[in-house]
């Protein structure tokens, strides 16, 4: 998140200094809230303060938003504290560590069946964007080489990919100057439409995208489709365009909910895969996965080699220095869960999220774009023309303290807003019950709060068990919410 410099007086107002509820017996002076306070202060006030501010966050529980890990098993915590001063790139100093990554990445290569030979290399990374811009730097490397040795220019690359790709994919082209061309979404089946992606490629093109796990809808592209057609226009061309697959949520889950779908490395033209451990990978956020099909998808000169820390180290990432503990943390889950926890778990999440669309496609306010048939989550819609969009059931349902973003889908489509839950483990049946059953309820207020309103009046509230829903009517009143929910990160107004 990028921050600007706030003075006093500033988002603030007159309150420059910190205000701490508990922690004020023990402060012995003012601490300025965006300078370095000039003393410091007492371990307990100070773990106090810090403490009893972050309670005003989410609950961890409560929120179907995100998709990144929010809970692992104590004997996971204790592992992550004990390593937490570990620096993962200092391989001299932690040489178990670095064998640790090692295993990691060979666990992968086998779960994302790399060809046998083992030729397959990857990285940890702070999650899937920095995989991304690393699997996008190879993919131009290696075509910039192409096109030299082949004595033709290599200034205008491109890149193509679905238009529902993660804001990621628009970072990469735009910092490392490579001309997106994104595939428009149908409202169909809202991924990658193949035949429309042909046509976007030529000799400029690094790479195709395909993604399993839309972060709209959780759907996964036709990866498997992608390599057949794209292996007939390379053989019809002449040309040697690859995949990367942007497996960042279903990287751990496909292998286990379904693994008869090839669209891995089993693929002759998937040369690169990202994952995410924060995600369904089930490790506290900071950890990624990218691994490339063979070395040879890898070229050596993006691959520094240094000696600050004593030996030689090959290093391939954007970072230098970054905490060893979530890549332990994954090493431990791969241990403790092995393929049958993992299966169990993700098979589990998927027959939640099959349920909870069940139950949420019963109350007939909603239309389903997915039914957690691909990644355990469920994007939908509200039915007919209703007075209240959304935001509205979005900000409803933060006050009873669920956090269920509502978006609005990608470009040439984003006429249609949905809600997304997101099923991860900690969500249990009777959460997802409870979770419907306040949906409902919310409809039910909004229904009942906006009935309420004269024509073009202001609310008179007459439902008086209704919470002090803003009344709001027609067009502006839609447009406000929106605003004010964007504005307050989609908080609720209650
Ligand atoms: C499809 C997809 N790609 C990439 C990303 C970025 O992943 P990360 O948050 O691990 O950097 C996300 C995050 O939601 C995603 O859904």
């Amino acid at each position: 998140m990028l921050h600007s410099q706030l003075h006093d007086g500033g988002i603030a107002g007159d309150r420059e200094n910190l205000a701490p509820l508990f922690a004020r017996r023990a402060m012995t002076h003012p601490v300025p809230r965006y300078e370095l306070p000039s003393t410091g202060m007492d371990p307990e006030a100070a773990y106090q303060l810090v403490h009893d501010e972050l309670q005003l966050d989410g609950n961890p529980l409560l929120n179907l938003a995100s998709f990144v890990t929010t809970w692992m098993e104590p004997q996971a915590d204790r592992l992550l504290a004990e390593t937490l001063a570990k620096n993962a790139v200092d391989a001299d100093e932690y040489p178990q560590t670095v064998e640790i990554q090692q295993r990691c990445v060979n666990v992968l290569a086998h779960l994302f069946n790399a060809p046998g030979s083992g030729e397959a290399v990857g990285t940890a990374t702070v999650g899937s964007s920095e995989a991304i811009h690393l699997a996008g730097l190879a993919m131009k490397w290696r075509w910039r080489a192409l096109r030299k040795s082949a004595g033709k220019p290599a200034d205008q690359p491109n890149i193509v990919m679905g238009s529902h790709v993660q804001v990621v994919w628009e970072k990469f082209a735009r910092y490392f100057d490579v001309e997106p061309r994104y595939v428009p979404c149908s409202g169909h089946d809202w991924g990658l439409r193949v035949p429309e992606a042909m046509r976007k490629v030529d000799e400029n093109t690094i790479g195709v995208v395909g993604i399993l796990g839309s972060t709209y809808t959780g759907g996964f592209d036709p990866i498997a489709e992608l390599d057949a057609a794209l292996t007939a226009l390379n053989t019809r061309s002449g040309l040697d365009v690859p995949i990367h697959v942007d497996a960042a949520s279903g990287g751990f889950v496909a292998p286990f909910t379904k693994p008869g779908l090839e669209w891995d490395f089993r693929l002759s033209l998937v040369r690169s895969i990202n994952t995410s451990g924060h995600k369904y990978g089930l490790v506290y956020p900071g950890i990624g996965w990218v691994l490339w099909r063979d070395k040879a998808d890898l070229p050596e000169d993006l691959i520094f080699h240094v000696s600050y820390l004593g030996g030689d180290q090959a290093t391939f990432n954007l970072n230098f220095s970054r905490g060893a503990s979530q890549i332990i943390g994954q090493y431990y889950n791969f241990l403790r869960l092995g393929r049958s926890g993992y299966t169990e778990i993700m098979q589990a999440l998927t027959r939640l999220a099959a349920r909870l669309a069940g139950k949420l496609e019963a109350t007939g306010h909603v239309e389903l774009l997915s039914r957690g048939q691909d990644l355990p989550l469920v994007c939908f819609k509200l039915t007919g023309e209703r007075p209240y969009d959304a935001h509205e059931v979005s900000e409803q349902l933060r006050c009873r303290g669920w956090i269920v973003p509502a978006y609005p889908m990608p470009p040439d489509i984003e006429d249609t807003t949905v809600l997304r839950v997101v099923v991860r483990e900690g969500m249990s049946r009777d959460l997802v019950d409870a979770f419907a059953t306040d949906f409902n309820q919310a409809i039910d207020i909004l229904d009942r709060s906006h009935s309420t309103l004269p024509p073009g009046g202001h609310a008179t509230n007459q439902a008086a068990s209704v919470r002090p829903v803003e009344h709001r009517a027609g067009k502006k009143g839609i447009d406000d919410s929106r605003e004010r929910a964007h504005k307050a990160g989609h908080r609720g107004v209650c």
